[in-house]
Order: C-alpha cells, then sequence, then structure tokens
C-alpha cells in the first residue's frame, strides 16, 4: 500500500478535546486537559510521554473502557457517548484488541484457553473457536505450545498469547499499552516484528512506549506531556516517509 492510498483512507478514531479529570478526595487530577487526535484507518501510532502525562488514561478512551469527563469521541463516524453499555461491549468485543504491559492471561487456563476467550463472549460454539483459537496462535508462532499454562511460558511467549488473544476476533484495531515493558530487547524485537506483520496486513496499531527504539516501529508519533499533546510529527509517518519521487503532480488528470 502507497502513502497515497493511505491518505484517502478514513478517520476511524476523531477525539476532540477530551478532558479526563479524577476526583481523589479534595483534589482533582487533570490526567487529560485537551487532547484532539484524528486516527486513520491502517495507521500506526506510538504515544510517547513521561510517566504519569496521561498515555493510559487515553489509551483507556480510545479502547472504550474509560468514558472522557468532556469533550467529543467519534469511533468509525459514530459519537461514542451517545452508545449504550451494550454497544460499547461490542466494539470492544469485535474492533478493539487489547495488549497489556503484564499480559493479562489467566493463569489457571492454557494458550488455548486464553484465547478462546474472548469467542466465548461473543457465543461462537466450541468447536469454531478451538480451531479459530490454535489457528491465531500458529500464527504467532505458537502451534506447539497450545496446552501450556502462562507459567510454563516465556514472558515472550506470554505476549505472543495475548497478542493472539487480541486478535482472534479480527479487530481492526489493536491498542498496546507498553507491549514489551516486560520483555528483553531480542524477545521485544520479535514482538515488534508482529506488530509490524499486522500493520502491513491492514490493522490499524497504536501503541504506548517510553522506548525511543520501540517507536521508531511506528509511522507516527505523538508526544504527551502534562496530559496535553506536546508534539505530533504529523501521522502516514510524517513528511520523511512520503514517496521520494511524486509518480503525478498534484494537478495531473488522470486517464
Ligand atoms: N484511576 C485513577 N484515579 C486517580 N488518578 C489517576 C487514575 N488513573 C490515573 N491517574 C492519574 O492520572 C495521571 C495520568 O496517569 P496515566 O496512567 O495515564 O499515566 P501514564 O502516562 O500512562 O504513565 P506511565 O508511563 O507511568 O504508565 C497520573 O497523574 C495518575 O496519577
Ligand atoms: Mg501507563
Amino acid at each position: 500500500m502507497t502513502s497515497d492510498t493511505r491518505l484517502s483512507d478514513s478517520i476511524i478514531i476523531d477525539i476532540e478535546n477530551i478532558t479526563k479529570d479524577y476526583v481523589m478526595g479534595e483534589e482533582i487530577v487533570h490526567a487529560l486537559r485537551g487532547v484532539s487526535l484524528q486516527i486513520h484507518s491502517n495507521e500506526y501510532l506510538a504515544i510517547m510521554g513521561p510517566s504519569g502525562s496521561g498515555k493510559s488514561t487515553l489509551m483507556n478512551m480510545l479502547g472504550c473502557l474509560d468514558t472522557p469527563s468532556s469533550g467529543r469521541y467519534e469511533f468509525n463516524g459514530r459519537d461514542v457517548s451517545s452508545m449504550t453499555d451494550d454497544e460499547l461491549a461490542s466494539i470492544r468485543n469485535r474492533e478493539i484488541g487489547f495488549v497489556f504491559q503484564t499480559f493479562n492471561l489467566l493463569p489457571r487456563a492454557d494458550s488455548l484457553r486464553n484465547v478462546e476467550l474472548p469467542l466465548i463472549y461473543a457465543g461462537m460454539d466450541p468447536e469454531t473457536r478451538r480451531e479459530r483459537a490454535a489457528h491465531v496462535l500458529r500464527e504467532v508462532g505458537l502451534d506447539d505450545r497450545l496446552h501450556h499454562k502462562p507459567n510454563e511460558l516465556s514472558g515472550g511467549q506470554r505476549q505472543r498469547v495475548a497478542i493472539a488473544r487480541a486478535l482472534v476476533n479480527d479487530p481492526s484495531i489493536i491498542l498496546a499499552d507498553e507491549p514489551t515493558g516486560n520483555l528483553d530487547s531480542k524477545t521485544g524485537d520479535e514482538i515488534m516484528t508482529l506488530f509490524e506483520n499486522l500493520y502491513q496486513r491492514g490493522h490499524t496499531i497504536i501503541l504506548v512506549t517510553h522506548e525511543a527504539d520501540i517507536a521508531n516501529h511506528a509511522r507516527r508519533t505523538v508526544r504527551l506531556r502534562d496530559g496535553l499533546i506536546e508534539s505530533d510529527d504529523g501521522g502516514f509517518g510524517g513528511i520523511d516517509n512520503l514517496p521520494v519521487e511524486d509518480p503525478l503532480p498534484a494537478n495531473a488528470t488522470v486517464y
């Protein structure tokens, strides 16, 4: 896919002036203080910023896990604040795959069972969902670890189970909060290769990271500071990723 076709793709996430306040007794924490962001389908975006700058809070909003105190959020052109709990749950289950730093796997369930879980919620029959879970586990290279429990797996393998779980419903968006934070750099690189493959296959990837090396895999970087966007290198990889030679001048007639 070229940058040009990406530019014409639709806006999947559109937030405007989002704030999030947490009331802590007498004190109010302003975790987000007016964030506006548009994310197109099939972008690969890194969110960076110091600890406490609001990255996870923003991810929770984008993933419809939490609601903003004020501001507007449209997901695929629909106002999220007007959605019912069932509609929100359906978006979380069908459209978004979550990957967390601490994997968040069920400790007593094997890989297959952990990956099957979203399909159980979706009401899929046992045979189809087992096949589907095994298929996704094969895709992340774990076909020989289907019956291992999380404590019988390495950190990288656990994160691959978590990624398989995020993918099993074929969501359009993957939200990952520090997905390599608990992994050594080699294992982290393997996970980043998986994300790159997903991006190449058309998924939208949004990841939070502290590490510049990890953020370099993304095509766009948004930096938060004190609940505000400090910088945004523009999207679609910024100007550096545009084709060196434009095949057509802007005013060319296409026959
Ligand atoms: N549930 C909560 N209740 C009260 N305050 C909260 C809550 N969640 C987050 N905060 C506060 O909001 C601010 C932003 O937190 P957030 O978790 O989004 O930061 P972060 O950028 O993800 O940091 P880190 O890099 O350490 O994960 C912080 O000051 C935090 O203390
Ligand atoms: Mg965080």
